[in-house]
């Protein structure tokens, strides 16, 4: 039903007009009872088993990667399509306008998009006002994913971390440092040596104050890059292991471009969906080499149906996250990763 009628339909529409209608949609329907019943009954996935990771229990394996709700106003809504964790964000501490437009590019022939956003938001006030109001639904796990503002300069970028630490430390169960869009001139390099210590360590004492503060726990995740050489990429898991960073997001888009066929391929921005699948992969297996076993990762990029997510899983992922493969799958996506990963 979706492939067959509704994708057509958006996919005949710019895509960022598209995700702000859906987003509006979603959000007028969170407010609606009768609606919410109606998506339950459809999307919530049946059964599903449990999985608990620093001391948080996720109803299901299966999350909403940040970017789609990017200021936290739609959560209720989505929770009903069967997520068992929604990562708002980025947010940022001040609001900013992202990227001039068009800045979302839709690559059917590839199974994939091409974004350069840029972190366009609310700012961090109006987003924990959105998240103090939420009547949050039972059981759902919410991240907050946190990124510096584009006017901060490279050497001041810790304060914006610790900054929304502090803001979000009451709202959120997870928060997640994000130093691997793409589209923010810079960030990437907050991945290097010469940041990573001194950004994690700071971010690692902000979050144990606030822990003190409000008398919870507060998991603290970085998400990484894809396009990450080796090396780079076991100095960096040394890193967050010898700081204790609670866990990993593997991996955000990439500025690769091999095997694309898209005449669109040639778009700024981070690919995501199916061509970012195998690298990924090769992230994740990695990560999991070099950690213990129970070290969390979460597994997002190219999952676009049941076997891709069994294969995060297999990698060592212990979660997966899904963004474009809803775009060219339809919301049943997560449905049905659900229930095949609990028949395993
Ligand atoms: C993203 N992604 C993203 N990630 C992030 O950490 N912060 C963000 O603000 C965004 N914004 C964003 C916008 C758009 C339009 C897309 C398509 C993606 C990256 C996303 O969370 C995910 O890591 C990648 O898209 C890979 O997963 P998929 O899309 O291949 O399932």
């Amino acid at each position: 039903m979706y492939k067959n009628f509704f994708r057509p339909m958006l996919f005949a529409l710019p895509p960022e007009a598209v995700h702000q209608g859906t987003l509006r949609l979603l959000r007028t329907a969170g407010k609606l009872q009768g609606i919410m019943k109606v998506l339950t009954r459809i999307y919530k996935p049946h059964p599903q088993s449990s999985k608990h990771l620093f001391g948080l229990e996720f109803l299901n394996q299966v999350g909403l990667a940040a970017g789609y709700d990017k200021d936290g106003e739609a959560v209720a809504c989505l929770a009903a399509l069967g997520f068992g964790h929604i990562e708002v964000g980025t947010v940022t501490p001040r609001p900013q306008p992202g990227n001039p437009k068009p800045r979302i590019f839709r690559l059917p022939e590839d199974k994939a998009l091409i974004n350069r956003m840029g972190f366009p938001g609310k700012g961090a006030e109006y987003v924990a006002n959105q998240l103090s109001r939420l009547d949050k639904p039972p059981g759902l796990v919410l991240g907050v994913n946190l990124g510096k503002n584009k006017d901060t300069p490279l050497d001041e970028a810790v304060n914006d971390y610790l900054f929304l630490i502090e803001k979000f430390a009451p709202l959120a169960d997870y928060l997640v440092i994000n130093i691997s869009s793409p589209n923010t001139v810079g960030l990437r390099q907050l991945q290097h040596q010469e940041y990573l210590g001194r950004l994690l360590e700071k971010a690692d004492h902000q979050r144990k104050m606030s822990e003190g503060q409000f008398g919870k726990k507060l998991p603290l995740l970085v998400k990484l890059a894809p396009d990450l050489s080796d090396t780079e990429l076991s100095q960096i898991v040394d890193t967050v292991l010898s700081i204790q960073i609670d866990g990993i997001i593997a991996t955000n888009t990439t500025i690769a471009r091999d095997g694309i066929h898209s005449p669109r391929a040639a778009e700024t921005g981070g690919l995501s969906g199916q061509p970012l699948a195998s690298r990924s992969l090769q992230v994740i297996q990695q990560i999991r080499r070099q950690a213990s076993d129970d070290f969390p990762i979460f597994g997002v990029g190219g999952i676009h149906s049941p076997e891709d997510a069994e294969a995060k899983i297999k990698a060592g992922a212990d979660l997966v996250q899904l963004y474009t493969g809803l775009i060219y799958q339809g919301p049943g996506l997560v449905k049905q990763i659900v229930e095949q990963l609990d028949s395993n």
